[in-house]
């Protein structure tokens, strides 16, 4: 199996800040990696690495065969689909919901082509419609709700067939319909072997959408646990990972998670 992504005893600092201390972790082809931990465990910052957005202060990171430092970042950029909260802010909120989509195949924001040919515009629009959204395709992307503007989002990311895909926290502020629209649909896309090699960051084990294959576990900028789903996803990762003793059930590749009786 090759491997996709390889962080080898990665830190991060800033100012007198540590925030990954001697992270190591590899991505194979084929797999699909939940990234789970609290509030500043860390998780956006190793996807910003994995997302080529960043580099590390010590150690290596290696993306889709490329040495972070040593290759032409914008490049590799267009190789990785990104959806989060950051790159959201960015979006102009005039932009129509179909354009925010459709220019993701150009890696930037901002209508600029005013032909799209037929196969861009078809793309966009079925991958609107796989998230649910497809009836906002006109719609100013500032008008969208949280969730609506999320869902638009991960098909923009979706949109330039990228080779490597990264979902920080999609889920949040989904409502139950709309979280389970997009379990569903990111499930599905992890289910086909042509799909892109999935990272989705999320705070809780209810989020992950089944037929994904591996966890990191993060907490204080290190790692708890990583590896396949059902070693990592344990009571004892869990309740180290947040501090808090928990209760965790697997039920058809759903997670629930709670607190432990006793902390009740
Ligand atoms: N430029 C910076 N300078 C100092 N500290 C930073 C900087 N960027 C991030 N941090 C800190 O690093 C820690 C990890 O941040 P990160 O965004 O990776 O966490 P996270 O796991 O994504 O958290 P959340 O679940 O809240 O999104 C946080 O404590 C954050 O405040
Ligand atoms: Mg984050």
């Amino acid at each position: 199996m090759t491997s996709v992504l390889t962080l080898a005893d990665v830190s991060v600092r800033r100012g007198a800040k540590t925030i990954l201390t001697h992270v190591n972790w590899t991505v194979d082809d084929g797999d699909r990696w939940v990234i789970l931990g609290p509030n500043g465990a860390g998780k956006t910052t190793i996807v910003q690495l994995a997302a080529a957005r960043m580099y590390p202060t010590t150690g290596t990171v290696d993306v889709l065969g490329e040495r972070l430092g040593r290759v032409d970042i914008s490049e590799l950029r267009t190789r990785v689909g990104l959806a989060s909260a950051a790159l959201a802010d960015r979006i102009d909120p005039s932009e129509r919901a179909i354009d925010v989509v459709r220019t993701a195949a150009w890696g930037m924001t901002g209508r600029w082509r005013e032909e799209y040919d037929d196969f861009d515009n078809d793309r966009a629009v079925t991958l609107l419609n796989v998230f649910g959204v497809g009836g906002f395709a006109n719609r100013r992307f500032g008008t969208l709700s949280e969730g609506e503007k999320k869902r638009v989002q991960v098909a923009r990311a979706l949109m330039s067939d990228p080779e490597l895909l990264i979902l920080d926290e999609p889920a949040s502020g989904l409502d139950l319909a709309g979280r389970e629209i997009l379990l569903g649909a990111l499930s599905e896309l992890a289910r086909d072997p042509f799909s892109p090699i999935t990272i989705l960051v999320t705070h809780h084990v209810e989020e992950i959408p089944p037929a994904f294959t591996h966890g990191l576990l993060l907490k204080d900028g290190g790692v708890v646990a990583a590896g396949p789903l059902p070693e990592v996803m344990t009571a004892e990762n869990l309740s180290a990972a947040f501090g808090l003793p928990l209760e965790v059930t697997a039920d058809s590749g759903r997670y629930t998670a709670r607190a432990a009786a006793s902390n009740r």
